[in-house]
């Protein structure tokens, strides 16, 4: 990286904070009269996003939208009406981020109509049935590997073992990171994706700190990689996006920013799904017997993993007009919460939502969102957890916690912190 991209990248950082701060100014200073039942549901409150199943069934108890006021944002926790909402992506806008915190970067998942339909088109050829088949071997010996370390470590915290290697040897091999540069990678990413917590407070600019730091050093690595070349033709995600680019090349700074995209998207959000795996089935005997008799359940199981878990709690969006759900209009510019978390645990959409039913098929669940910006990495979500517990199902008798787990207190992604477990094997 030369010092011109340095001051570049630092530049555009700068600005993309000091935007922030002025939107959110802004939008506290707003105020417009308000036409919804009061909620104290606080999503940014530590100890609700570790724990927010029990506010989840208060917000099910009222009415379809709550309004609440210390963080001026409209909540929507029906399944039906969250749905709705991220199909409405004409009226209900992405550009200021999925977090609360009003923040405009140059990603896929902040971006617009035909701005955000372009960029998709060039990620998606790197996500075809034919890539995904291609790697269906890395997935399934890295979950072997990953396993055989848990069982060969009984007590020791599954997270740091499993849930956080596996998702990030899978990227990086993706991306073509060499196995050498792997830890590099795995620390610049951790720190990379904090950006996922932000709000403007001290704790938050240290956040944000923190982040620029990993993506600057993510920055010029991949700078330097492009420079080698060798990614065109290759297997990789980004040899893919080349190849199907009609010139044969896309600007480095959008092959960084889509390498960015995955990590940011893919990593935390599918660690907590494997650790919340492993706590769901320690604690539900049961139906891990079920699962261990009938493999061929695996797939229906991940699934209800997915929507029990819900790794990505919730995301937002601004009503660029005014929008209305029943009886309650939300103003036009308000920031608006899809509570994912709530609504697959809606009692008017599934049966006992606080239960996990390994054969329970909940097809409708909302982890992956629904519309224009539906998840990309679904798939390959789907195919690591089902190698994850294809291989404990036919290795290990029973999963047990050791100790009491610790869950992220991140208002967006929620999953376990930390699970000392200890594997029978079978
Ligand atoms: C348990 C794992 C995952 C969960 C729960 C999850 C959840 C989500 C959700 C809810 C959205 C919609 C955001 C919105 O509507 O604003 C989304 C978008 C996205 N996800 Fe995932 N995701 C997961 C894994 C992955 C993986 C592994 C990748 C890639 C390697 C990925 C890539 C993306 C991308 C690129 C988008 C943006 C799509 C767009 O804006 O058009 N995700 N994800």
């Amino acid at each position: 990286m030369t010092l011109t991209d340095g001051v570049r990248f630092t530049g555009s950082a700068a600005r993309t904070l000091a935007g922030a701060v002025l939107a959110n100014a802004a939008g506290a200073r707003r105020r417009s009269p308000i036409d919804a039942a009061v909620t104290a549901y606080d999503p940014l409150d530590a100890a609700t996003a570790a724990q927010p199943h029990a506010a989840y069934r208060r917000l099910h108890g009222g009415p379809r939208v709550q309004y609440n006021p210390k963080r001026r944002v409209f909540v929507l926790s029906r399944l039906d009406d969250v749905r709705a909402a991220a199909r409405d992506d004409a009226n209900l806008s992405s550009a200021e981020g999925p977090m609360l915190t009003r923040i405009r970067t140059p990603i896929l998942v902040s971006l617009d109509g035909e701005q955000h339909a372009r960029q998709r088109r060039q990620v998606l050829p790197a996500f075809t049935k034919a890539a995904l088949d291609s790697w269906r071997p890395i997935i399934d010996r890295l979950a072997a590997e990953t396993v055989n370390e848990v069982l060969a470590n009984p007590g020791c915290d599954v997270v740091q073992r499993l849930a956080i290697p596996m998702p990030v040897r899978l990227i990086a091999q993706l991306l073509g990171v060499p196995g050498t540069d792997v830890e590099d990678f795995r620390r610049w990413s951790e720190a990379a994706v904090q950006i996922t917590d932000l709000d403007l407070t001290a704790r938050g600019a240290r956040k944000l700190a923190g982040s620029l730091r990993g993506s600057w050093a993510m920055h010029r690595y991949f700078t330097r990689q492009f420079a080698v070349g060798g990614l065109k033709g290759s297997d990789t995600i980004l040899g893919r996006l080349l190849a199907e680019n009609a010139a044969g090349s896309l600007p480095d700074r959008e092959l960084f920013y889509f390498a960015m995209l995955l990590l940011l998207a893919g990593n935390e959000t599918t660690t907590n799904l494997l650790g919340g795996m492993f706590d769901t089935l320690a604690t539900h005997p049961e139906q891990y017997d079920l699962l261990r008799a009938n493999p061929d359940l695996v797939p229906m199981a991940v699934e209800e993993l997915l929507r029990y878990l819900s790794p990505a709690q919730n995301v937002y969006r601004t009503a660029l007009s005014d929008y209305r759900v029943g009886d309650t209009t939300i103003p036009a510019r308000a920031r608006i919460m899809l509570s994912i978390g709530a609504a697959n645990r809606d009692p008017l959409a599934f049966d006992e939502p606080d239960a996990f039913r390994a054969d329970r098929n909940p097809s409708q669940h909302m982890t992956f969102g629904f519309g224009a910006h539906l998840c990309i990495g679904a798939q390959l979500t789907r195919m690591e957890a089902q190698a994850v517990l294809r291989e404990l199902v036919a290795r290990v008798l029973r999963i047990s916690v050791v100790g009491a787990p610790r869950w992220s207190t991140n208002s967006l992604l929620r999953g376990p912190t930390r699970l000392a477990v200890r594997l029978t094997p079978a």
